[in-house]
């Protein structure tokens, strides 16, 4: 592979597939597709502030869960602002791996690009993460930061389907979201009325555990870590093989 490039954008959003949904639009404007947002938010300091100062705590949790050597396909589905996707990325180069980075709006692809070395092993690619054009069992490991909690109920069950699919048996699916704070944590009283009112969905994550919006029968082993006082976690999933799961 050459270096970075750019897939599938930008485009129209006339394919279907491929249209902003409905939820970033009447939802999340202000944060992803409104021209101002890249300039307001592409900010280490706000990201962190967003984050209650924990964000370089929970990109180190990704890329310790990854591991040093990253060789093969790894996939990121949604971009996120700061650096966790250019550090994956080098990761990924000096393993001799490449990186694939899945957003639905252009905007934040152009602005992953601008982020990328010229020379980065990774591949730009518009496509909703709820109907990822890749074959089955396409990737080595996949990242989901912070998506799941923006999607309404469905989408998020097909994202998780389609990381299933994606990911070859006994790859690592990485998701790292919001979760319910401890009783004793300030922020589940305060944080609770905001996350509701800007973020209608967050609050599944709260009531829920992630595996509930997993495909049913499917062998999964999952294993969760929560950070911060509970505010946040990261879900690791893996698909087991079928001679993993068998009882013997
Ligand atoms: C990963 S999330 C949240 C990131 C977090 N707020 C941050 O920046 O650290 C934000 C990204 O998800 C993308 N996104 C939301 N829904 C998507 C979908 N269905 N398919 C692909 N990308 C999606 C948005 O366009 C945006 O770039």
């Amino acid at each position: 592979m050459a270096g970075l490039t750019i897939d599938n954008f930008p485009l129209c959003n006339s394919e279907p597939e491929r249209a902003i949904p409905h939820y970033l639009i009447a939802h999340y404007w202000w944060a992803y597709t409104h021209p101002a947002a890249v300039r307001v938010f592409e900010r280490p300091w706000l990201v962190n502030l967003i984050l209650f100062g924990n964000y370089a705590r929970l990109c180190n949790a990704v890329l310790a869960e990854f591991g040093e050597s990253l060789p093969g396909r790894t996939l990121q589905v949604a971009c996120v602002y700061g650096d966790l996707t250019p550090k994956l990325s080098r990761r990924v180069a000096q393993s001799g791996g490449v990186l694939d980075v899945v957003d639905v709006v252009p905007l934040q692809l152009q602005n992953l690009a601008r982020k990328l070395p010229e020379a980065a092993r990774t591949r730009l690619l518009h496509m909703d993460s709820a109907k990822l054009e890749a074959p089955s069992s396409r990737y080595d490991r996949a990242l989901a930061f912070f998506l799941l909690h923006e999607q309404p109920a469905a989408h998020r069950e097909k994202t998780l389907s389609e990381l299933i699919r994606v990911v070859k048996q006994g790859g690592k699916i990485v998701i790292v979201d919001y979760a319910l704070p401890q009783p004793w944590h300030p922020l589940r009283y305060l944080w609770r009325p905001l996350l509701a009112t800007l973020e209608p969905f967050a609050l599944d994550l709260w009531g829920e555990q992630i595996t509930k919006w997993l495909p049913p029968g499917i062998p999964v082993q999952t294993r969760k870590e929560l950070f911060f006082g509970g505010l946040y976690q990261k879900v690791v999933i893996t698909v087991e093989s079928e001679l993993s799961s068998c009882t013997l």
